[in-house]
């Protein structure tokens, strides 16, 4: 199996690569990424002699034709991912989410290619805090953010062109992640960071929203079963039932480093904050057989806490800027 990875470079794109050579070591991987503040070759540095990597952008419509023309299978992790950034500047959202997501979709369509399509639970906007519902396959889209909104377009652009013209696609949305490799301006990693910096966590607002946190890996495990087990055309909705809100995430940290419970500060909110986010994957479960591996979060965020302490020199070139630019909009 050939296949091409779009942002391989980012987050859980390089989670991702790493699982795929260790759990597919036959197939022949090359990873697509631009490059943005956001990717990171480190990210790759121990695979590297066992994958191909193309340095270009997703909108490069030349480009991205060579390469998807030369693998059997696409998946597009690729994208601009912070809210925050999308708030400050949502063009960068616009041109990768969309016009780049649109650019694959036609060469998948040009050259007959398998493709999944990454996202997010954030297409379909917020719960309330209170409500037992959790999103399903057949919530309806209802985006809040620039991020989402562009994410929610990507969505339905692919969904387009499974039904007009009959591409072979898969999609997944997929709740919040954490893990090793994830950028210091994603908030547990900027926590892990502030602690070790000596300065305190920062909690947007009252702290209550709640993320349905899922370790990068079980991301991972759930894109290749779809790879793998998939039907075309479905969309598969994954999540860990790891529901937290924001201040419980910060205690637990504050706990595990050695903190008490009390440090840290609460920022001023991010405008349009989602409240709550909850998957149902029993989609996924029931009908392809997957299941998590991480679903102690406290454990999870123990060796997340452990790699961010012994990565010092991959996150610290990263972390006065994004710093910088936090101070500038008070958060
Ligand atoms: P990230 O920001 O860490 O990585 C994005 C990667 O895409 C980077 O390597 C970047 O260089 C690359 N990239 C950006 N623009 C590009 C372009 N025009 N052409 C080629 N490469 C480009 O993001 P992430 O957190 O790893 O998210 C990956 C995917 O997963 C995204 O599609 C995101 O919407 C989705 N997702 C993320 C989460 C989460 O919790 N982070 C949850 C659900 C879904
Ligand atoms: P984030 O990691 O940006 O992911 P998303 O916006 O996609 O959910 O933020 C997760 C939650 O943490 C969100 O409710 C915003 C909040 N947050 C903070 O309270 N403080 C911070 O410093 C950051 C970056 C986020």
């Amino acid at each position: 199996m050939k296949i091409l990875i779009t942002g391989g470079a980012g987050f859980i794109g390089s989670n991702f690569t790493h699982y795929l050579v260790k759990h597919r070591p036959d197939w022949d991987v090359t990873v697509y990424d631009k490059l943005t503040y956001a990717g990171n070759l480190k990210n790759l540095e121990l695979i590297k002699d066992q994958i191909k990597f193309v340095h270009a952008d997703i909108c490069d419509q030349n480009t991205i034709d060579e390469q998807i023309a030369k693998n059997d299978l696409v998946v597009h992790f690729a994208a601009e991912s912070h809210n925050d950034n999308s708030l400050l500047s949502p063009w960068p959202f616009v041109e990768t989410n969309i016009i780049g997501t649109y650019r694959i979709l036609e060469a998948v369509k040009k050259y007959n290619k398998r493709l999944h399509h990454i996202s997010t639970d954030e297409v379909y906007g917020d719960l309330k805090l209170d409500d037992p519902a959790k999103f399903t396959p057949d919530t309806p889209y209802n985006p809040s953010s620039p991020y989402s909104s562009t994410k929610a377009s990507s969505d339905l652009l692919v969904r387009a062109w499974i039904r007009s013209f009959k591409i072979q696609a898969t999609i997944s949305n997929c709740s919040n992640n954490y893990g090793p490799f994830q950028h210091v301006e994603k908030f547990i990693p900027r926590q892990i960071t502030e602690i070790l910096e000596g300065r305190k966590p920062k909690l947007y607002g009252n702290g209550q929203n709640i993320r349905d946190w899922i370790h990068t890996e079980d991301h991972s495990s759930a894109v290749l079963k779809i790879l793998e087990k998939g039907v075309i055309g479905e969309t598969y909705l994954i999540g860990a039932d790891g529901e937290k809100n924001n201040k419980q995430v910060i205690e637990l940290i504050l706990k595990l480093m050695n903190k008490d419970s009390d440090y840290y500060e609460l920022v001023s909110d991010r405008p349009g904050h989602d409240l709550r986010y909850a998957i149902d994957s029993s989609k996924l479960r029931e009908e392809l057989g997957w299941k998590p591996k991480y679903t102690n979060f406290e454990e999870g965020l123990k060796n997340t806490i452990y790699w961010y302490k012994n990565n010092r020199d991959w996150w610290q070139p990263l972390k006065d800027k994004t710093e910088i630019k936090y101070s500038k909009i008070g958060r």
